[in-house]
């Protein structure tokens, strides 16, 4: 395989709003972020995947944008951004943009001519349908409840938000779309960035009509021809978020030989919490045996003609230590469990903001103090269907999306040192016992030991290239592998239940030439105690 450097980076993922607020508005920044980059380096990540920072009206926060090639006003300025970019690079940081380029906001100067006229230059860069029979052109709906067709007066035709009404979709088989958008990733490149992270890139190659949506026909061709226009000559790292990619669709992005992506982002581990064909809000419950067989199909399906990436978390996912772990007695032993299972794969690992802390679920007492679109708008749809109330509030404090977007907890202060203001949301009233600040002064804490896995990560090319090999493949309490390059030979062993577990490995498996991380301070031989994980080189 041809090595690149993304292969043995690890990318933190920051959500501007819920940072760091520098100026006291209570709305994170870049400013913000600037302050905060020697947390990061000495955490050890090499890159930063920042949600959209683009100018926005905020709908979906950020991710509906109406200036591709300017910063939010609340986040600061495009000097700030290059400022940002500055410092970033002196550190050796990468710096990813969020590239949302399904759909823009109706904002957009394109999407305000689009809807002035039929004839308009820039109608044929959205998707405009006539009414049947009165009524939606057909059934598609929007990821945010409700039909993905919305009416406009003025020009008597439907376009299509496959999200919010505020995020109408471009039209990608318009050629001068395409040429924009690379116009603007251009723009973006020239300054210095390091890569991009391709928002629902797999809806691109839609066909309405025929009620296609995710791979599309056309998907690929575009995406090699945006390779082709932007970063194919660049040494960049792009990950596409891919919810609908098996394998077999997984390669076709991230084969070097195609000229498409670095790395996807496949879901299949995350959708395990809810019950296949329904709403994700719908949970059925957790089985470690059906975690195990997803990594297993995911560390194994490539040779050289793809690549991976890991995470348990993002923007629109719960705090994994409040799903697969234990956010209650052994919050501080699951989070490193969880971690370790996952520092320890093949593939290039994604953190997001305050999982190094193990920060938690919030369980917000009133929906009013809940911001975010999908959530409001699936709390709505669901009383009117005669849902009960408690249960809608169970399904958003395990799923809602503002799990992950409660403000970062850096100290015990006020806000949590978030900001000297009124945050935008609330704080997870937790912080006085989770923040960077008690972790960074604990050397047992998540924070330190987050830190070691990533400089094991630095220092052991196995964890890099190794191949993969499942352990106890029977046992359903413990997960348990081993990475294998040359003479080199690592053992992970996972327990993901608060109950211990005992075990037994073959002979060979049982001599520890060193222990390179574990989460409890000693280990005993063939037991696991509650969420115990350790990872150790064999001789
Ligand atoms: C995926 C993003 O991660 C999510 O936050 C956003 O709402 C949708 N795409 C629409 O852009």
């Amino acid at each position: 395989m041809v090595k690149k450097w993304w292969h043995r980076s690890v990318v933190y993922q920051i959500y501007p709003r819920s940072f760091y607020d520098s100026n006291g508005d209570g709305i994170g920044d870049l400013q913000g972020i600037i302050e905060k980059l020697d947390y990061l380096s000495e955490l050890g990540i090499d890159v930063i995947w920042l949600s959209p920072v683009f100018k926005s009206p905020n709908d979906d926060n950020g991710y509906d944008i109406s200036d591709y090639e300017d910063i939010m006003e609340e986040f600061g300025t495009l000097k700030d951004m290059e400022f940002l970019l500055k410092e970033a690079k002196k550190r050796n940081i990468k710096i990813l943009m969020d590239l949302v380029a399904n759909h823009t906001s109706d904002e957009h100067k394109w999407f305000i001519e689009s809807r002035k006229s039929k004839n308009n230059a820039y109608r044929d860069f959205y998707i405009w349908r006539d009414a049947v029979d009165g009524k939606e052109p057909n059934d598609l709906g929007s990821a945010f409840s409700g039909s993905a067709w919305e009416w406009d007066k003025t020009t008597e035709q439907y376009y299509l938000h496959l999200f919010s009404k505020k995020q109408p979709d471009l039209n990608w088989e318009n050629p001068k779309v395409r040429e924009e958008v690379w116009s603007f990733m251009n723009f973006w490149i020239d300054k210095g960035i390091g890569g991009f992270r391709l928002d629902v890139i797999e809806l691109i190659g839609k066909v309405p009509d025929r009620g296609i949506t995710g791979n599309g026909p056309r998907l690929h061709e575009y995406i090699r021809e945006m390779n082709e226009n932007t970063f194919g000559e660049k040494e960049l790292l792009t990950v596409g978020e891919c919810w609908g990619a098996t394998p077999e669709i997984a390669k076709m992005y991230s084969n070097p030989q195609r000229n498409e992506l670095s790395m996807v982002f496949q879901f299949e581990h995350i959708g395990l919490d809810q019950i296949p064909g329904k709403e994700k809000w719908d949970l059925r419950p957790l089985s470690l045996m059906n975690l195990k067989k997803v990594f297993c199909k995911w560390q194994t399906c490539f040779q050289n003609d793809g690549w991976n990436s890991l995470f348990w978390n993002n923007h629109d996912l719960p705090r994994i230590v409040s799903r697969w772990g234990n956010d209650g007695e052994y919050r501080i032993e699951s989070a490193k469990m969880l971690a370790t299972l996952l520092h320890g794969l093949k593939g290039t690992p994604y953190i997001y903001q305050g999982e190094e802390l193990g920060m938690t679920n919030v369980r917000f007492a009133d929906i009013s103090q809940y911001k975010d679109i999908e959530t409001l708008n699936m709390y709505k749809e669901r009383l009117e269907k005669g849902y009960k109330q408690k249960g809608i509030m169970e399904a958003i404090y395990a799923k809602g999306r503002d799990n992950a977007r409660t403000p970062m907890q850096w100290n015990n202060g006020k806000n949590g040192g978030f900001t000297t203001g009124t945050p935008w949301i609330g704080i997870n009233p937790n912080y006085k016992l989770i923040n960077a600040e008690n972790q960074i002064k604990d050397p047992d804490s998540v924070y330190h030991y987050y830190k070691k896995l990533i400089k094991l990560r630095k220092e052991n090319e196995v964890i890099v290239y190794g191949d993969f090999e499942l352990l106890l493949p029977e046992d359903n309490q413990i997960f348990a592998y081993t990475r294998t390059l040359g003479d080199s030979k690592i053992v992970v062993l996972c327990n993901f239940y608060s109950n211990e577990a005992e075990y037994h490995l073959p002979k060979e498996y049982e001599t520890i030439e060193e222990l390179l991380i574990s989460n409890y301070k000693n280990i005993v031989k063939n037991r696991l105690r509650p969420y115990e994980a350790y990872m150790y080189r064999l001789p």
